[in-house]
């Protein structure tokens, strides 16, 4: 586990943001967990990370269809994204047949559904207080071993 590095998005637009530097470190293979109540951005800085990926958009709020594909507009890796919140085993997440070495996947409300998938994950922690939010980057997993995500931040 990596040290948690904490960012505070003032609004909207540094929550985009977030997700668009986060974009500069990840490669196919990569899972990112998103952690949040209703609302908090998750979706928000999925849309950043498309955009620094340089996918085909919109990236919007996936909950009718659980898991959209965005492929590259570039040479770069496709983005995944789920949208786990319907879904309520680690078994019927299996069902999705994700090939996660295959592009950055991205997951909203995965917790406890996803960790098997891959060896290593990137979680974004999104917590909301009354005047502020920020998200909580840990890294899990030989692939963050090492790495230190503030750099890139
Ligand atoms: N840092 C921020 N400060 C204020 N508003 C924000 C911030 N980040 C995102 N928002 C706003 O919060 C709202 C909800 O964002 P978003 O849909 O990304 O949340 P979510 O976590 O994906 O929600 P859900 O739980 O429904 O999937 C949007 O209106 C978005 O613009
Ligand atoms: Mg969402």
């Amino acid at each position: 586990m990596t040290q948690p590095l904490a960012v505070e998005l003032a609004d909207a637009a540094a929550t985009e943001n977030l997700g668009r530097r986060l974009a500069t470190i990840l490669t196919a293979g990569d899972l990112v967990v998103l952690i949040g109540g209703l609302g908090a951005g998750k979706t928000t800085l999925t849309r950043g990370l498309g955009d620094g990926l340089r996918v085909r958009g919109p990236v919007t709020s996936p909950t009718f269809v659980i898991s959209r594909r965005h492929p590259s507009l570039a040479e770069g890796p496709a983005l995944v994204h789920v949208d786990a919140y319907r879904i309520g085993s680690a078994g019927e997440m299996d069902d999705l047949d994700l090939d996660v070495d295959d592009a950055v996947t991205v997951i909203e409300w995965g917790t406890g559904l996803v960790e098997h998938l891959a060896d290593s994950r990137l979680e974004v922690c999104i917590t909301v207080t009354e005047d502020s939010r920020v998200a909580t980057l840990t890294g899990y997993g030989p692939r963050w071993t090492g790495i230190n995500v503030a750099t890139y931040i």
